[in-house]
């Protein structure tokens, strides 16, 4: 491979001139490799997720998800390769998403990652999660709109970010409570649609009147970045379970259909409402979103609009890279090593991260 020195002058660093990142994901319930090209071709990735293990429990186990890490890990790491047709003596540098995260999972990805590091002489790279999540929008695309405004809704985040290169963003708000995904979860469980609940009410909210059930909007219509979904699922309680939320859920499933389609207006009406405030306040005419909340269907429709409308880009990443993934560790990984941002075997994960006030 033909060696170029990008960054070697203020790194120290040689980079090669076509460069693979493996990237390992593991800080929840999802185990993820990727190798990815220069932050941005997918060559090869693959995911194991435990989600359908979970169901049972209503939700992650953190001690089962941390040992169903271990057992999917190095399988993963080898299929990837296998994929992309490359031995590991391919692999250029390691990223891995080493905080925020469950620290029994977060744990098994980093130790991973510092083995294969070390083991082959490699760079490592520590990935914030959050931070990847804005970083998949780089996956298959050749350059980005900077300055750019970002919206992370996933399961334990709902925050706008001002965006300037990859893994150099601020904080402009967020929410004050539950996370958007949490609050699909909870709306789907009371609905009687399992865990994980995001997916169940988007495929229902098709078939749904967003009309039928009144649901609040809350702070929507405050000038600021707060969000809040914790009194909208309770309302949604009220209305489908009785005033106290003990009653048997009586709805047939057109009403259920009707309930997720009302939830799912109210939490696309606040992300889409104050993501389009954050980048009208900042100046800023390209948005961004990721995470899982991302795949949604109503949310991605909406700010599609909404830019189509403004003519503002749109940077919205597949599916499958909105979920916790790990080519978005490699593609922040990779920006990350250009600049000299290197970890060493000391690195530890942290369940806490950098990029958010709940973080
Ligand atoms: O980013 P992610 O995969 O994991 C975290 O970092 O949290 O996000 C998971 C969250 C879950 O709460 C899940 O219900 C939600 O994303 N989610 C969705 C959809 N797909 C996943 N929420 C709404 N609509 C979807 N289609
Ligand atoms: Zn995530």
């Amino acid at each position: 491979m033909r060696k170029v020195t990008v960054a070697a002058r203020r790194t120290g660093v040689t980079l090669a001139a076509v460069a693979v990142v493996l990237g390992i994901e593991s800080s929840c319930d999802e185990t993820a490799a990727a190798l990815v090209e220069d932050g941005r071709r997918v060559l090869a990735e693959a995911v194991a997720s435990q989600a359908d293990d979970f169901a049972a429990w209503g939700g992650v186990v953190p001690e089962i998800a941390a040992r169903g890490h271990v057992l999917a890990l190095p399988a993963l790491v080898q299929q990837v390769l296998d994929r992309a047709g490359l031995g590991v003596a391919a692999i250029d540098a390691v990223a891995v998403g080493a905080w925020p995260g469950l620290i029994g999972s977060l744990l098994v990805g980093v130790t991973a990652a510092k083995t294969i590091a070390v083991r082959r002489g490699l760079p490592l790279v520590a990935v914030d999660h959050i931070q990847a999540h804005l970083a998949a929008v780089q996956l298959g695309r050749d350059g980005l709109p900077w300055p750019h405004i970002g919206l992370v809704a996933s399961g334990g985040h709902s925050h706008f970010y001002r965006c300037e290169a990859p893994g150099r963003i601020t904080c402009l708000g967020g929410t004050i409570d539950d996370a958007a995904g949490e609050a699909f979860d909870k709306a789907a469980a009371l609905l009687g649609l399992g865990y994980p609940g995001g997916p169940a009410v988007d495929r229902l909210a098709a078939q749904g009147d967003p009309r039928r059930f009144a649901l609040p909007r809350s702070l929507l219509a405050e000038d600021g970045l707060r969000l809040s979904f914790a009194g909208l699922k309770t309302a949604l309680l009220y209305q489908v379970r009785g005033p106290k939320g003990r009653d048997p859920l009586t709805l047939d499933a057109q009403g259920v259909a009707d309930a997720c389609a009302s939830f799912q207006a109210a939490v696309v009406d606040c992300l889409a409402g104050k993501l389009v405030q954050a980048a009208g306040r900042e100046g800023v005419r390209a948005l961004a979103v990721g995470g899982g909340v991302a795949c949604n269907r109503g949310l991605r429709a909406r700010l599609a609009a909404e830019c189509e409308r403004r003519g503002w880009e749109l940077l919205l990443p597949e599916p499958r890279h909105c979920a916790d993934n790990a080519a978005m560790v490699a593609a922040l990984g990779f920006a990350r090593w250009q600049r000299g941002e290197l970890a060493d075997a000391g690195l530890a994960p942290l369940p806490t991260g950098r990029a958010g006030p709940r973080s």
